[in-house]
């Protein structure tokens, strides 16, 4: 039995192979079990690679005592022989046709307890897998995930740097950056009253790279954006942010197809759908319900009145009559939705301000449904035939608003999604989503917002309608989809000041305020701006998406929770009077 430092590693434990039966190796690695079974000690190392079986026979007492006083998550190097499993060969281990009988131990340091078990599942509370970070790292799936992410930073850098863009970084503390979020903010020293913004996207930078003549640049760059949480949504996260001048939105698509097409290929073996479909926003609303649809379900959503025309069903009539509409879907199978189900889809609509949802069955003994007796049966006929339902079918009809209708729709498409097309779960539908509105209306106050980011530049067929209807300018924005999530989106910028003015007036930002938040991007702008645009991946929606993940916090090192807190380094936390004094601030809660 040796000590100490004398050992130096040949091989990772997880790439142990027949091929390596017979070799002298030295590894190390933390202690995943150790069993004891009398005559013989077994002992499965673990490192990053993955797992191998050490033995340990009692020949060498010592050796043996030591190997039997090792405990879980230790760290030892050993030195061994490799030896072939024969018939005890174990097919669910990579390492599995091996083995090492080990000749020499170092324990390199030992571990107290650990709070849940480095394995592939745990049932640990969240909370505590956050808190001990550092460990739940260690478990198989979180490894393969960081793998993973690794892989495509590396694949993203190399398909980037051989079509030719620069990356290049952009600052961290800077002025607020225009996606709409709240900014975190960071105060200064030396200029007291005053604060820097961290970059909720390296958006202006990058535009005005175009300006300085880099006409490619990338950056995996990280952004910050105090908004409310989600599974798919942390305040500080990673985009892919690239930026391309003398360039059309089919250049930018291209780049786009192609680092995920790299991506999917190096983390999933799969290749990118060519080409990827594109649909308008409207179509996207229209059919789906939806700027992101999941196009993994079938599910569309179609227009209803024409169905019902003549028909004297109150709730039908006065929605026409005062410019709503009534819209339908069809869900293959459906009629076999119990009572119970379809109460839950009347809760599921709720939200939209709904109290429920009209259906109507198709089955061996006719149509059933709530508003069966208030239609003829010229309608149903019709209904039945617009939806192209077949007997055992469910449609689903709602009246309204456009909006909430087509949205509720939409909500439904992905509660009965999943369980009428289980089949389509694994598969990967891509999607362009383009020509998005320039302008919403924020929700509380009726103010007109840039969707995308107001140095989007509008449709120029559409040009016309910015003073008289700027709710229906179309912007040169586009959005790649997967499977109903948003991976990327971006669009062509505005490189006029005269248009950029105009749309900035449009949002509520007069040329003083313009001033004061982008000045430096207008003034920039002044000096031979090229025509150009570009996109931002979120890399931890990509990475989640392309590793089975359901939530970013999967692919995130060190990821925060839904309260933004860190719980391994208890950040946010409160500073020293002392700090609070130097930067000028007081704080009042
Ligand atoms: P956008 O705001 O659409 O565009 O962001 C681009 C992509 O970034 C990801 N993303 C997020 N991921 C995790 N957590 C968040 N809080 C979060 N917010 C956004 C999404 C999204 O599609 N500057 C523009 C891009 C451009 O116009 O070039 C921008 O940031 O995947």
């Amino acid at each position: 039995m040796r000590f100490v430092n004398e050992i130096a590693r040949t091989h990772r434990c997880g790439d142990l192979r027949a091929a390596d039966i017979g070799k002298k190796v030295a590894l190390m690695g933390w202690v995943q079990q150790q069993r004891d079974l009398g005559g013989q000690i077994f002992v499965a190392l673990r490192d990053v690679a993955g797992i191998v079986q050490l033995r340990f026979i009692p020949e060498d007492e010592a050796l043996y005592a030591a190997a039997k006083a090792l405990r879980s998550e230790w760290v030892i190097g050993i030195e061994g022989t490799v030896e072939g499993r024969g018939g005890n060969a174990n097919k669910n281990m990579a390492t599995g046709e091996v083995e090492v009988a080990v000749t020499a131990l170092e324990v390199m340091s030992k571990s107290d307890p650990v709070p849940f078990p480095i394995e592939e599942e745990v049932d640990a509370h969240e909370d505590t897998r956050l808190r001990y970070r550092y460990l739940d790292l260690r478990r198989p799936p979180l490894q393969r995930r960081i793998l993973a992410r690794a892989k495509a930073n590396f694949l993203t850098r190399e398909y980037l740097n051989a079509k030719g863009f620069l990356e290049i970084e952009t600052p961290i503390l800077v002025n607020s950056t225009p996606e709409g979020a709240r900014d975190y903010l960071v105060p200064s020293r030396v200029q007291p009253g005053t604060f820097y913004a961290l970059p909720q996207s390296p958006q202006t930078f990058k535009q005005i790279l175009m300006v300085s003549g880099f006409d490619r640049y990338f950056q995996i760059a990280r952004c910050f954006r105090d908004e409310d949480l989600r599974a798919d949504r942390q305040p500080e996260f990673t985009q892919i942010d690239l930026e391309m001048s003398f360039i059309k939105e089919d250049d930018i698509m291209e780049v786009a197809e192609g680092i995920m097409g790299t991506l999917l290929k190096g983390l999933c073996d799969k290749e990118m759908p060519n080409p990827v479909p594109r649909m308008t926003w409207q179509d996207a609303m229209d059919f789906y319900g939806s700027d992101r649809p999941d196009l993994r379900f079938p599910m569309r959503i179609f227009d209803v009145a024409p169905a019902v025309v003549g028909s004297e069903f109150k709730v039908f009539t006065d929605t026409l009559a005062s410019g709503g509409v009534l819209r339908g879907m069809r869900v293959d199978g459906g009629a076999r939705l119990s009572r119970k189900d379809l109460d839950g889809l009347n809760e599921a609509v709720a939200r939209f301000g709904f109290k429920g949802v009209l259906w109507f069955k198709w089955e061996a003994d006719g149509v059933k449904g709530p508003a069966t007796k208030f239609l003829t049966p010229a309608n149903l006929d019709l209904l039945k035939a617009t939806a192209s339902a077949n007997e055992g079918d469910l449609v689903l009809v709602m009246a309204g608003e456009w909006a909430p209708v087509v949205s509720a729709l939409g909500h439904l498409r992905l509660v009965l999604g999943p369980q009428f097309y289980a089949d389509r779960l694994n598969t990967f539908e891509f999607l362009w989503v383009h020509r998005f509105p320039m302008f919403d209306r924020d929700a509380e106050t009726g103010r007109l917002m840039a969707m995308h980011h107001p140095f989007t530049q509008p449709a120029p067929e559409d040009y016309h309608l910015l003073d008289s209807n700027p709710t229906a300018v179309r912007a040169r924005a586009y959005d790649l989809v997967l499977n109903g999530t948003e991976l990327g989106g971006g669009s062509i910028r505005i490189h006029d000041s005269e248009m950029q003015a105009k749309v900035f007036e449009a949002i509520g930002i007069n040329r003083e305020a313009a001033e004061r938040k982008f000045g430096y991007m207008l003034d920039a702008f002044r000096f031979g701006p090229p025509p150009h645009g570009g996109l931002a991946f979120g890399m931890d929606r990509v990475v989640m998406m392309l590793t089975g993940g359901t939530s970013i916090r999967d692919v995130i090192a060190f990821p925060k929770t839904a309260r933004a807190s860190c719980l391994m380094t208890n950040s946010p936390s409160e500073v020293e009077d002392s700090q609070l004094k130097e930067l000028h601030l007081n704080i009042t809660k």
